[in-house]
């Protein structure tokens, strides 16, 4: 499928946008284009183009204002050291993409056309890279029910965008180690829901839980699973590591509750790679407070595209506060953390052939 370019008339002049790079922080400002492709059952997808970005107007009957039948995804794109931009594995962006669409109903999206999508945006809009410490385009490839109808099935009609905003850190504190909130009351998800879809409902539902874990004066919020409220799932929009003693790290499985990271998966390479052992399987609230007090947990880590590696020293909850190592960023979390970002920047060897230059 063929993207027809329409370049903005108006881009923003050089001199604001430099202003909104030296200091971009995250998700409040925008590129100058979209992607846009359409859907129609019948026709398929059709109607692909790059644009200037702009407000859409939809009908107020469209089927995801109503039933939340959405999906997106979140990659990043990066400068390489010699200057080309580059993505960090998109084709399993694409394919979490798929899963996605298969679990709310949706159809899914040819691969080519979501990497077309990606390197036609970034391609560009690549002066909107920020030459900032960590910085990159945030890209924002998501779908969406845009058929104008009330009764409850999916719709017949989508439409697939992708936005880009160029981002700093994740963390507006800039803190060293997060502080995060344990929810006994809410979930996330449960088994048979649509916890391993990037789906926004599942973010929509996280929001009260995230609220009171700011409520607390904590970074994050996390969750646990929904039948027992013992096992430790994953975070609002990160997955977890636990490293124990003596090189041991585990991670909780995918089972169906929490989402498929792919730094996540990124990280359990690398760390076996080096000869640490990584284990999914279940590590509760319980065990997760008793080992970072008897001092057999030595560090946690959250990480996400957004959030990339980040240290968890405090785990806050309604029944008080435990405290990991000394409270700050671990080695073994700093040194894997290095190691993935090296690998998205160009400066180390990309054994995994996991970056992918847009020329
Ligand atoms: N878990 C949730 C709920 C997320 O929103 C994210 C972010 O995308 C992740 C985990 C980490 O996934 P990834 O590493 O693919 O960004
Ligand atoms: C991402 O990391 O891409 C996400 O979608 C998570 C969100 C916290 C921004």
């Amino acid at each position: 499928m063929n993207f027809s370019i329409n370049p903005s008339a108006n881009p923003l002049p050089a001199d604001k946008r430099q202003e909104i790079l030296s200091n971009p922080g995250f998700g409040t400002n925008f590129t100058d284009h979209m992607a846009m492709v359409k859907y129609t059952a019948g026709t398929g997808w059709h109607d692909a183009h790059i644009t200037a970005r702009a407000p859409i107007t939809i009908d107020p009957a469209t089927a995801v204002l109503h039933y939340a039948q959405e999906i997106f995804e979140g990659m990043k794109a990066y400068k390489l050291a010699d200057g080309t931009m580059a993505l960090f594995r998109p084709d399993a962006n694409a394919a979490r993409f798929n899963r996605s669409a298969r679990r709310l109903a949706m159809p899914e999206l040819p691969e080519e056309i979501f990497l077309e999508s990606i390197r036609k945006l970034v391609d560009i809009d690549r002066d909107w890279f920020p030459d900032v410490e960590g910085g990159s385009i945030y890209l924002r490839p998501f779908m969406f029910a845009s058929e104008a109808f009330l009764g409850v099935r999916p719709s017949n009609e989508y439409l697939y965008m992708v936005i880009a905003s160029p981002a700093g850190g994740y963390f507006k504190s800039g803190a060293p180690a997060i502080k995060i909130w344990v929810s006994q009351h809410y979930s996330r998800a449960a088994p048979g829901g649509t916890g391993a879809a990037k789906c926004g409902g599942n973010y929509a539902a996280s929001l009260i839980a995230q609220q009171e874990a700011s409520a607390h004066g904590c970074d994050q919020v996390v969750f646990l699973d929904a039948a027992e409220h013992k096992w430790v799932e994953e975070l609002g929009g990160m997955n977890l590591f636990f490293l124990l003693e003596g090189g041991h790290m585990i991670t909780p499985p995918t089972s169906g509750t929490i989402l498929e990271g792919i730094t996540r998966k990124s990280i359990i390479q690398l760390a076996r790679d080096q000869g640490l052992i990584v284990e999914e399987k279940p590590y509760s609230i319980s065990e997760w407070r008793d080992d970072a007090q008897s001092g057999k947990l030595v560090e946690c880590f959250a990480c996400g595209t957004a959030a990339v590696v980040t240290p968890v020293g405090t785990v806050a909850s309604e029944e008080g506060e435990f405290t990991i190592g000394a409270g700050g960023p671990g080695q073994i979390t700093q040194q894997l953390r290095r190691q993935l970002v090296n690998i998205q920047r160009g400066l180390a060897e990309d054994r995994y052939g996991w970056v992918q230059r847009i020329d």
